[in-house]
C-alpha cells in the first residue's frame, strides 16, 4: 500500500482527499496497489468530518513517518509550504503540489533535490488547474521545438472580462459582483494585476524552453485599467480583450509577457470565456494545439494533483525527468518586443491624424457611434520602445491595448 500525506485541508486539499477516496479502486488498478491517505495536516479542527481520523497538527509526524511515500502540498503561499516541501524531499518523500507561487520561486531547487534522491517533485495543477498541460509538454511534445505558449491562465480575470463584454459593464462593478458570488477573492490583487498568470507562464516557459524562467523578469500588466468603452471598440473590431500570458521565440530571443490583448475571432483563444482557461501551444512540427478546460476550482485542481499522486506512485524510486534546467533563460528586454497597438485618443480624426501618423507611422482609425470626443487607431507592428517614444509625442492618449490582429 502507498501512503500519502496531504498538507492543508482547504479547497484543493479536501478535493484531493475526495478524489483519492472516491476513485480509490480505479486508482489502485492503475497503480498496481492501493493508495491510502494516512495523514491530513491542518492547524484547524474539522468536527464531524471523516478527515478527523487522519488529521494531524504537526508536520513532524509526517516527515518522520517512514511509511509516507508521497506528500501532497496544497497549503498555498511560500511559507511554510517551501520548508515542508524541502524537508519532505530531503526525507525521501516525493511531493506534488498545486502551488504555482512556490513552483515559480523554488521549483528549480526542489526538483534538484528530488533528482538527487531519485524521487519526484510534480506540479501539474499549478498551471491551468485541471487542464493537462505540464505532462503534455514534458512527455508528449518532446519531438518538437515549442516556439510559443499563449495562455488564458486565470479564471477570475477571464470571468470579469467575459462579463464586461457580455453586459457592457465596467471593471469595478463586475469585480464587486464576482466577489459577491465567490468567483473573485476578497483581495483580488494577484488575479487582477496579473501576478497569478505571470507565475504560471514562468512555469510553462521553464518547461517548454528547458531553462529556468524567473517570473520576476516577466513584464506584467493586469486588467484594472480596461474599461467598458475599450471593450466596445474591441467588439467593433471583431476582437475580444483577454488577459494573455505569452512566451514566444523570436529572431531576437525569447520574450515573456502578461497583458490584456485584443484577440481576433479567428484565434482559438477568442472563444475561451467565463472561468475557463486555455493554453495555446505552437510547435515547429506540431503547428497549433490548444488545451482547454476548468482552470480552477476544487475538483478540477484536485484531479490534476491526484493525477500526480498516481504518476509518482508508479515511479516511486525513479525521477520522471523534466526539461527545466537550472540555467537561467535571459529573456528579450521588453522594449524590443514587437506588437501592434490599439490606442484611444482624445480629439477627432481630422484634428489628430497628421500628428498621430507623424509619431506612429501609418495607422488604421476606428470611430465608435455614440462615443464622442475621441477616436482610436491601430498601429502597424512596432517595438514597445518605439510605441513609448511615439506616445510621448502626441497629446491626449486615453488608453492602449496590445492587439494580435
Ligand atoms: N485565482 C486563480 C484563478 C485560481 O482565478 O485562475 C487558480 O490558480
Amino acid at each position: 500500500m502507498i501512503k500519502v500525506a496531504v498538507l492543508g485541508y482547504g479547497t484543493v486539499g479536501s478535493g484531493v482527499v475526495e478524489v483519492i477516496n472516491t476513485n480509490n479502486a480505479s486508482i489502485a488498478k492503475r497503480v498496481g496497489e492501493e493508495v491510502q491517505i494516512k495523514y491530513v495536516l491542518d492547524l484547524r479542527e474539522f468536527p464531524g468530518d471523516p478527515v478527523e481520523k487522519v488529521l494531524v497538527h504537526d508536520f513532524e509526524t509526517i516527515v518522520n513517518d517512514p511509511e509516507v511515500d508521497i506528500v501532497v502540498e496544497t497549503m498555498g503561499g511560500v511559507n511554510p509550504a517551501y520548508d515542508f516541501s524541502k524537508r519532505a524531499l530531503e526525507a525521501g518523500k516525493s511531493v506534488c503540489t498545486s502551488n504555482k507561487e512556490l513552483v515559480a520561486r523554488h521549483g528549480t531547487e526542489l526538483m534538484k533535490i528530488a533528482k538527487e534522491k531519485s524521487i519526484n517533485y510534480m506540479f501539474e495543477a499549478s498551471c491551468g488547474g485541471g487542464i493537462p498541460i505540464i505532462r503534455p509538454i514534458n512527455t508528449s511534445l518532446t519531438a518538437d521545438e515549442i516556439d510559443e505558449i499563449s495562455g488564458i491562465l486565470n479564471g477570475t480575470t477571464n470571468y470579469i472580462l467575459s462579463k464586461m463584454s457580455s453586459d457592457g459593464s465596467d471593471f469595478e462593478d463586475v469585480l464587486k459582483e464576482a466577489q459577491a458570488k465567490g468567483y473573485a477573492e476578497k483581495n483580488p490583487e494577484a488575479d487582477v494585476e496579473g501576478y497569478d498568470p505571470c507565475r504560471k507562464i514562468a512555469i510553462l516557459s521553464s518547461l517548454a524552453y528547458e531553462q529556468f524562467v524567473d517570473y520576476q523578469d516577466i513584464y506584467t500588466e493586469g486588467i484594472t485599467k480596461i474599461t467598458a468603452t475599450d471593450i466596445k471598440y474591441a467588439k467593433e473590431m471583431g476582437t475580444a480583450v483577454k488577459l494573455v500570458a505569452t512566451s514566444r521565440k523570436t529572431d531576437k530571443g525569447i520574450y515573456a509577457m502578461v497583458s490584456p490583448v485584443m484577440i481576433p475571432a479567428s484565434h482559438p483563444l477568442y472563444s475561451v470565456n467565463d472561468v475557463f482557461n486555455a493554453v495555446f501551444v505552437h510547435g515547429n512540427m506540431l503547428g497549433d494545439a490548444m488545451f482547454y478546460g476548468s482552470g480552477a476550482g476544487k475538483l478540477p485542481t484536485a484531479s490534476a494533483v491526484a493525477g500526480d499522486v498516481v504518476d509518482i506512485a508508479k515511479n516511486l524510486h525513479h525521477t520522471v525527468m523534466m526539461g527545466w534546467s537550472e540555467e537561467k533563460l535571459e529573456l528579450l528586454p521588453i522594449d524590443e518586443v514587437e506588437s501592434r497597438f490599439f490606442v484611444r485618443i482624445k480629439g477627432s480624426v481630422a484634428e489628430k491624424l497628421t500628428a498621430v501618423e507623424a509619431a506612429f507611422g501609418k495607422v488604421e482609425t476606428i470611430s465608435l457611434p455614440g462615443v464622442d470626443g475621441e477616436f482610436a487607431f491601430v498601429t502597424e507592428t512596432l517595438t514597445e520602445a518605439a510605441y513609448k517614444a511615439a506616445a510621448e509625442k502626441v497629446e491626449g492618449i486615453i488608453s492602449m491595448i496590445r492587439a494580435r490582429i
